[in-house]
């Protein structure tokens, strides 16, 4: 992972800024549940979004933009249903599905959905368009904002370790499986 979970740590310790605007959503049960869930080799959901959230946050105030809805959208950007790596999880099967319809394709449309169900308070159109973009150009639609644009960056930024081998891209962009999840 390129932004170390200590270093996250310290860094929600240490801005106080950042951490009120996030708090209730990273002290929110459904989304620790996220700690669960395996996202790229052996990065948590939970720590993969808190990283894309803190980047883009640093990355919007650094720019003037608004930092806020950067910092709540790079949470939530990955806030899909179930833990689509593990096999046990009898909701999600993979196999047999169209390509269109693999996670990569589908899963951002789900976290904007689960997100106006958990934290609607939070949504706007510019939140709902970070989320909904984020996989841009896999999801062929462009980002519409400017912070939009910074938490596509930073996602892809974030999974570089990923992009250093090809053979792990098809991970990275939910068309295939990690093994032995
Ligand atoms: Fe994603
Ligand atoms: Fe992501």
């Amino acid at each position: 992972m390129a932004w170390k979970k200590n270093k996250l740590e310290l860094f929600l310790r240490l801005d106080s800024e950042y951490y009120e605007i996030v708090k209730p959503i990273i002290e929110n049960p459904e989304f620790i549940k996220r700690k669960e869930y395996v996202h790229h080799e052996s990065c948590s959901v939970f720590d993969h979004c808190l990283a894309v959230s803190v980047l883009s946050y640093l990355w919007s105030k650094k720019l003037g933009l608004d930092y806020k809805s950067a910092a709540i959208g790079g949470l939530l950007h990955d806030f899909y249903d179930k833990p689509w790596q593990s096999k046990d999880h009898k909701a999600v099967k993979e196999k047999g599905k169209m390509f269109w319809q693999k996670h990569g394709f589908v899963h951002a449309r789900e976290a904007v959905n689960n997100a106006y169900l958990y934290f609607p308070e939070f949504m706007n159109n510019k939140i709902d368009n970070i989320i909904r973009r984020h996989m841009f150009p896999l999801n062929v639609v462009p980002p519409k904002y400017s912070e939009a644009w910074v938490v596509t960056m930073v996602d892809k930024y974030v999974s570089m370790d990923v992009f250093k081998s090809p053979r792990e891209w098809p991970k990275y962009l939910g068309l295939s499986r990690k093994k032995n999840v």
